[in-house]
């Protein structure tokens, strides 16, 4: 299936997008259409005309289309091609085009209207107790992190701010020798964290702690810390669509430049990670406020194919200088702003180097 996971807690840059047409027979597209081609062509039409936005699993109409489709069909998510001239019955296309009006009409994302979402190949239970997930550490745990890891795989991880433990998830699954703690200040997300841990059967390897960012993990160190914080800016949480508001706000929020939390996970995590050990940290598109907020620290963006500036990653060494020091009043305001977009271009700051190990 051609669904691409929007990574990042951005809102779809669609604020001028308009409904240029509200008017909705579904009887008549019930009686009119036939395959699912037809009613993913209509969905497109209608998703548009709806000015819906994407962003939280799917990047456009069409695979947004495809996810509801085939979901609402019980039909596996590849290969799509055999399906597409397949007609369906009435009571399929009944369904399928309630949803598909449903999504446009209650602009609730299509992973809570069905229940669950899929990273990197990986099903999760998903409702409003937590975001979606869509985090791009899951990417970088399959792919990229390998280059910075040790001979050795991490023994004990954890994921901070967890949400409904997709993270935690993906970390017990690739090294599965690890122990994975997996931590959140909500209590409605811990539950639904449970649940995806148990249909998993991961629950004699990630142990769930409910609190604020490292106060329930006491005196535990890590080899690998996974934190996908609360980062969207003031100015980008304003102008939120409706899809996005759905998601717990205590899930996205950041403060005025985004850096709130991460402010307080970079001075707190050196006391919580082993002496090799590595923080891998999601900024999304806030990686102009990031370089601002920390003018001063050594670190290196891990690319993912969403962008080269939207993972962090930092070893205890680089975290335990003074580079964590308040940034001066200049260094501050070189900060480009990213919009809801996330597009804030200019020079990255790549360390070229790896991190010590
Ligand atoms: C962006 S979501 C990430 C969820 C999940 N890791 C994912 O990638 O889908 C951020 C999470 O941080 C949690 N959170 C917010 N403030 C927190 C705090 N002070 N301590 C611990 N968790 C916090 C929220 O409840 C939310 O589940």
């Amino acid at each position: 299936m051609a669904r691409r996971e929007v990574p990042a807690d951005r809102p779809d840059p669609a604020p001028d997008r308009v409904a240029r047409r509200d008017v909705v027979d579904i009887g008549q597209a019930v009686a009119e259409l036939r395959t699912l081609r037809d009613c993913l062509r209509y969905a497109c039409s209608r998703f548009e005309a709806a000015g819906l936005s994407y962003g939280q699993g799917t990047d456009s109409a069409w695979d947004e289309a495809v996810w509801l489709g085939l979901w609402s069909l019980h039909l596996p998510p590849d290969p799509l091609e055999p399906f597409l001239d397949a007609r369906l019955t009435l009571a399929e296309r009944q369904g399928l085009l309630g949803l598909i009006e449903r999504r446009c009409t209650e602009r609730l994302p299509a992973a809570y209207l069905t229940g669950e979402a899929w990273l990197r190949g990986l099903r999760f239970r998903c409702d409003r107790r937590a975001i979606i997930p869509r985090s791009l550490i899951a990417e970088a745990l399959q792919e990229s992190l390998d280059d910075w890891l040790g001979p050795d795989a991490p023994d004990a991880v954890l994921d901070l701010c967890t949400g409904g433990g997709s993270l935690a998830i993906a970390a017990a699954l690739r090294f599965p020798q690890a122990r994975v703690d997996a931590a959140d200040l909500s209590a409605q997300a811990l539950t639904l964290a449970s649940e995806n841990i148990a249909d998993y059967a991961l629950g004699d390897r990630v142990s769930l702690h409910r609190g604020d960012l490292f106060e329930p993990l006491t005196s535990r160190r890590y080899a690998l810390i996974l934190c996908n914080p609360p980062y969207v800016n003031d100015g980008s949480m304003r102008s939120l669509p409706p899809e996005f508001l759905a998601e717990p706000r205590g899930a996205l929020a950041g403060g005025d430049d985004g850096m709130d939390l991460v402010r307080r996970i970079l001075t707190d995590a050196p006391a919580h990670l082993r002496e090799q050990g590595l923080l891998l940290l999601e900024i999304g598109h806030e990686a102009a406020h990031f370089e601002a907020a920390f003018p001063h620290l050594e670190f290196a963006y891990l690319p993912v194919s969403a962008g080269d500036r939207q993972l962090v990653l930092l070893s205890r060494e680089q975290l335990s200088t003074d580079a964590l020091a308040k940034p001066t009043p200049r260094s501050r305001s070189k900060a480009r702003s990213s919009d809801a977009t996330g597009r804030a271009d200019g020079p990255a700051r790549v360390s070229a180097r790896k991190p010590r190990r």
